[in-house]
């Protein structure tokens, strides 16, 4: 029999878990306050709706972050495993708590960073792990992204650090650029919760927004490894975000959008497997690991919660900002943003320490 799919959250990323759900399995109900047209399956309203209608084996979540938790909870004490996108929690402590649910049900949980199912990424891992790049100076992590003031505006959760006094924590560095973070905590072996010594942060925003968009972090992993996290939305070009290896016998580069991987002396492009894909072959044998389960985004949420309790983003003076575009396409660029970013990523240091000019009084 075919996997019984429930795709909860379907406009904007959700599109891409309603075809998935068609390619691996058989989707036989969608839950979203605001319903499609024309998807030929049930529709509900609210996933509460849906599961007591339903016979569902897997829930895919892929609705506003401050939702991920209830919603996980229901799917997961109705009995169904969960593909979960990322960022999985908002906080330590829904992190806690999701993690008891878990355990208690049984359940599977896979959380949606798919760069975690690319061959590039474990192929690299790999080679951190049999010393193929000697000794590990530090890994690092750039993202130059462009995002539009349409991005911001396409649902209230977006760019807030908290809706209504609850947790969402949507900043460049734990929700855009999520994946940058949980990939060089993998490169690290840094996953799990219990494996991240210190998280320094130096948040920044020209948006009009609550949350950062321009930020360095610098996380210490309990093994010692320096990781500095450098990403922007502010950028003048969309560029391919990179998580770069620094070793004593050279830099390892892996762009993880594209699956490739650079090494000193070749470069890959590899192939990418599929988390809900990986999710149904678990649950058929629990011996097939899964490429991201919810414990291993324990690291991951280390850096979401001290993300949430630091100090709002400081705002970056105008002197260093040109505006670009007109409605939903206005856009902020930061002055040389990209330049910074690059320092900060091979120098292992944080948007202050360099000093960046927007970071001085
Ligand atoms: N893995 C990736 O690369 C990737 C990319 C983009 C977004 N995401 C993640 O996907 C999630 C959704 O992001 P988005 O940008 O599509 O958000 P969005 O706000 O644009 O869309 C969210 C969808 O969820 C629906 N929704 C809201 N509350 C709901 C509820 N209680 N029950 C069911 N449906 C509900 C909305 O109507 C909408 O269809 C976020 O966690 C985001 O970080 C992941």
């Amino acid at each position: 029999m075919q996997t019984r799919i429930a795709v909860a959250g379907v406009h904007g990323h959700g599109a891409t878990h309603v075809t998935n759900a068609h390619r691996y399995g058989d989707l036989v109900a969608i839950a979203d306050p605001r319903p499609p047209d024309d998807v030929g399956v049930p529709v509900f309203a609210s996933l509460e709706e849906l599961l007591a209608a339903t016979e569902v084996d897997v829930v895919v979540i892929s609705t506003p972050i401050q939702t991920h938790v209830p919603l996980a909870e229901l799917a997961l004490r109705a009995g169904a495993d969960v593909l979960l996108e990322k960022p999985p929690t908002a906080s330590l402590a829904e992190f806690d708590h999701l993690s008891k649910v878990i355990e208690e049900t049984g359940r599977a949980c896979q959380v949606g960073f798919q760069a975690q199912a690319s061959a590039a990424t474990w192929q690299l891992a790999q080679l951190v792990t049999d010393g193929g790049l000697g000794e590990i100076r530090g890994i690092s992590a750039t993202g130059k992204w462009l995002r539009k003031a349409g991005y911001f505006d396409r649902a209230p959760w977006a760019g807030r650090r908290t809706l209504n006094g609850v947790a969402v924590v949507d900043g460049a560095v734990t929700n855009p650029l999520a994946h940058s973070t949980a990939a060089a905590l993998l490169l690290d072996g840094s996953t799990g919760v219990d494996d991240i010594a210190s998280v320094e942060t130096d948040l920044f925003r020209a948006n009009d927004i609550e949350s950062d968009d321009t930020s360095t972090v610098r996380i210490t992993t309990t093994r010692g490894t320096s990781i500095l996290i450098a990403v922007t939305l502010c950028a003048a070009e969309q560029a391919e975000p990179a998580v770069i290896v620094h070793g004593s016998r050279g830099r390892a580069v892996l762009n993880y959008t594209t699956d490739t991987l650079e090494l000193p002396d070749s470069r890959q492009v590899l192939a990418r497997g599929d988390l809900l894909q990986n999710l149904i072959a678990h649950r058929a044998d629990p011996a097939v690991p899964l490429y991201c389960s919810f414990a291993a985004t324990g690291g991951f949420t280390r850096v979401v919660e001290a993300i949430r309790l630091a100090d709002e983003p400081a705002v970056i003076a105008d002197a260093f900002v040109r505006w670009e575009g007109e409605g939903a396409d206005r856009h902020p660029i930061v002055h040389d943003v990209e330049h910074w970013i690059d320092r900060a990523a091979d120098e292992l240091a944080l948007f202050g320490e360099l000093p960046a000019p927007w970071t001085t009084p």
